[in-house]
């Protein structure tokens, strides 16, 4: 097992990675549990797959789960789920000093933590992540929110989780499609700040991709450690340490919001295309070797993800997805951050990027394969 601190003074708490943790959360999760009631709220799907094995550990300790389900998906990071999520644990009686436990993939944990931080100004919260996107990003660094309908993520808090159970057993029942979609932010933390994991998961993305214990123990335990040191640095994105963990969004995000953020193309698929994309605009600025941009795409063929725009068969022009920048949360007094590349593994924060250039840029890879 790989136990990972993250370290955030009086905020400090562990992620544990390995496989079958859930069939023993009541030891895992025992300093958080004070109560005989144990309100966990669940993405559907997980809670049909993982639900008796946590019922069964809890019963072990005398403690009762009670269940509370979320519809799978980004529609339910609304408004409307926040309010009777927050009314239903305010049902339960859950306590600042209590801890409620939220089972399934982002969407699960993003609610939950920030239903979480606002309940009562503040209750605990476990998270128990069932990607692996998840397990890699969104459990760990205590950014919480839902969507409204004027983008995503744009109302939340930073709320950090007091424990993260990352189970791989549970990516056994992922579907292919969502789990190589996560795998593209394991490659993000080898090409943003690792040079040697990136050359590692170039000789061994295959096994990751298929499950291999050992392989996806060390994928994951890697990427958490990558992510709790850069959250111990910069846990409210100030100082734009944190900032290189959106190393492929900003062009993704306007891939996703031309797709309708739809199941056209997954998050992590568009995080995949973005960091293609943002290696080839650093070659072509003349920072990056055109060899190590060739490096990221054909890391990102391997495992079986998107790497060129032109294929997705969008009826785009790089203004179209330049316009959808300029909605980006990032969007600061006019110009817009990117993360760009000196080198696989040397990622830096961009401020100087002209978005004229980058239509420019774009209209040429729509165009190019
Ligand atoms: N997912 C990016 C971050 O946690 O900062």
């Amino acid at each position: 097992m790989a136990i990972i601190p993250v370290e955030l003074a009086g905020r400090s708490y562990e992620v544990k990675v390995a496989h079958g943790l859930l069939q023993d959360i009541a030891d895992h999760a025992a300093p958080f549990l004070r109560k005989q009631n144990v309100p966990i709220v669940a993405d559907a799907n997980a809670k049909s797959h993982w639900g008796a094995v946590i019922e069964a550990s809890l019963q072990t300790v005398g403690k009762e789960p009670h269940w509370y389900e979320i519809a799978p998906g980004e529609s339910s990071k609304s408004w409307e789920s926040l309010a009777r999520l927050t009314e239903w644990l305010l049902e339960q009686g859950v306590e600042r000093g209590d801890h409620v436990l939220a089972l399934g993939g982002g969407v699960v944990g993003d609610l939950t933590g920030f239903a979480c931080a606002i309940l009562k100004r503040g209750c605990g919260f476990v998270q128990l992540p069932t990607t692996l996107l998840a397990q890699v990003d969104s459990s760990v660094g205590g950014k919480t929110a839902i969507n409204t309908p004027a983008g995503k993520n744009l109302v939340g808090a930073f709320h950090q989780p007091s424990l993260v159970l990352a189970d791989l057993d549970t990516l056994s029942t992922l579907p292919q499609r969502e789990l190589r979609a996560g795998y593209a932010e394991v490659l993000k933390y080898g090409i943003l700040g690792d040079a040697e994991f990136f050359d590692w998961l170039a000789e061994n993305g295959p096994d990751v991709v298929n499950l291999q214990a050992s392989a996806l123990e060390h994928a994951v335990g890697t990427s958490v450690a990558a992510k709790a040191r850069i959250v111990a640095e910069d846990e409210r994105e100030t100082t734009g340490t944190r900032a290189l963990l959106n190393l492929g969004h900003t062009f993704g995000h306007a891939l996703e919001a031309e797709t309708g953020f739809s199941e056209r193309l997954l998050h992590g698929e568009a995080v995949a295309l973005g960091m293609v994309l943002a290696a080839r605009y650093s070659a072509r600025r003349g920072e990056l070797r055109e060899a190590d941009s060739q490096r990221i795409t054909e890391a990102i063929d391997a495992a079986g993800l998107p790497s060129e725009i032109a294929a997705l068969g969008m009826d785009a022009t790089g203004d179209t997805l330049v316009g959808h920048m300029l909605h980006d949360k990032k969007m600061d007094s006019g110009t817009l951050p990117f993360i760009l590349l000196r080198g696989i593994g040397d990622a830096w924060l961009a401020k100087d990027v002209d978005l004229a250039d980058i239509a420019v840029f774009l209209d040429g890879q729509l165009q190019a394969h």
